[in-house]
């Protein structure tokens, strides 16, 4: 990836640089796989920054939502609402009420006390609500324990066993229709392996409703793709063309039926950088650290789930040493990396932490009362 290392000189740091050439790129590869029975909703959790929506909305994509703030934003940077999906096991009434306005695709219902709330509002608003089942698939991802999210013993969705029980009963309700099943192993997922087991419990999940004569008309698969966080200049692009091949393949669809996904990371993570400066570099008693002016504050992922990024000098790129790469934040977790090795590194040099566009800048807080991240793209400069 090329830094407009210049034009950073005269910028405030920690920011967020997305290089909006890669994220056309990556949309472009999306497009060229994405068959006509294809729905591709960009999951929003994964990064809101205005610019970014901008080039997402082009692309065409739906959104995949989990609030009503998501909800809102994705209304406002022109995402159309019949193409938004909204998640969660949580919903609160105003966020349901916002969504019934707005007359959103589907809800992605995660339980049966929430389906009656939503028949009952949408009673009250005199609407019908679109539904999709989110199903448990007790499928295990090989990911961080943290982001695996189809388990039994997880907090998502409904229980396989319950399906049939769950559709009659929405049958039975007059303010919402049922139009469809929705899955989600878990996020970081490089195994296809994982996805090929998830359809082929959704496969015998189709086979049972079906002979109980219970045909939906979507199957949502939810996201998860991951990416290359160690070599993102060697694959910036993530590799679209067997997961969408590993579907094809593995999941039988009945006729007709319209397949969705709610691709995150991979459509944004390696387009993403965080940018910070070395404030100091320091000699400790058993190694060297490099301090930062960024910390977990900015980007919360090695801290949260002990992720690894890979970190460029932008600087120099002469000689080298081991590093502790941390932040000023006071908590001993806020390191980017240990004994890492980079080019002889020091005081005011520029620094990027890379493949940091999916929840990175979503992410940050103010804790120590600190200042968000402001985030520039390839257009700013
Ligand atoms: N659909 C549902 C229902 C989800 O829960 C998620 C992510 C996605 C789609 C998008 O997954 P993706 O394609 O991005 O893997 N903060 C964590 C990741 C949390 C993912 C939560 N759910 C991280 O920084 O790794």
């Amino acid at each position: 990836m090329n830094f407009p290392l210049q034009k950073f000189k005269g910028l405030q740091t920690p920011f967020y640089y997305y290089d909006t050439e890669l994220l056309d790129k990556t949309l472009a590869e999306i497009k060229r796989l994405t068959l006509p029975h294809f729905h591709i909703h960009y999951a929003v959790k994964a990064c809101t920054n205005p610019k970014v929506l901008q080039h997402i909305v082009q692309a065409g994509l739906g959104a995949d939502c989990v609030s009503g703030g998501e909800i809102k934003v994705c209304l406002d940077a022109g995402f159309p609402a019949d193409k938004i999906v909204f998640a969660g096991v949580g919903k609160s009434d105003w966020e349901i009420e916002l969504a019934l306005n707005a007359g959103i695709f589907s809800f992605n219902v995660e339980s049966i006390p929430e389906l009656e709330v939503i028949n009952h509002l949408a009673h009250d608003h005199n609407k019908v609500a679109k539904v999709s089942f989110r199903i448990n698939p007790d499928v295990g991802a090989h990911t961080h324990s943290n982001i695996t999210t189809g388990l039994a013993e997880n907090k998502f969705g409904i229980a396989m066993n319950d399906m049939e029980k769950v559709i009659r009963l929405s049958e039975q309700m007059s303010n919402v229709e049922c139009i469809g099943l929705h899955f989600h192993i878990g996020s970081q997922i490089l195994e296809m392996d994982d996805f090929v087991a998830l359809a082929h419990r959704i496969n015998e999940l189709q086979d049972n409703l079906h002979r109980k004569g219970i045909t939906l008309s979507h199957i949502n698969v939810g996201g998860g793709l991951g990416v290359d966080y160690d070599n993102p200049d060697l694959n910036p692009i993530p590799n679209f063309k067997d997961y969408f091949a590993t579907f094809e393949q593995h999941l039988q669809l009945r006729d007709g039926q319209q397949l969705h996904f709610e691709l995150g990371r991979s459509i944004v993570a390696q387009c993403g950088s965080l940018i910070s400066k070395v404030l100091y570099v320091k000699e400790g008693a058993a190694k060297k650290f490099v301090i930062l002016d960024a910390g977990m504050t900015d980007l919360i992922r090695p801290a949260l789930y002990d992720a690894f990024h890979h970190i460029d000098n932008l600087s120099n790129q002469d000689g080298k040493d081991r590093y502790d790469v941390v932040g000023p934040i006071c908590e001993s977790s806020d390191v980017f990396a240990r004994d890492y090795q980079m080019p002889i590194t020091k005081r005011g040099d520029f620094i990027a932490i890379r493949s940091a566009g999916a929840y990175g800048e979503i992410m940050a807080s103010q804790y120590n009362c600190r200042n968000l991240p402001l985030g520039y793209t390839t257009e700013d400069f």
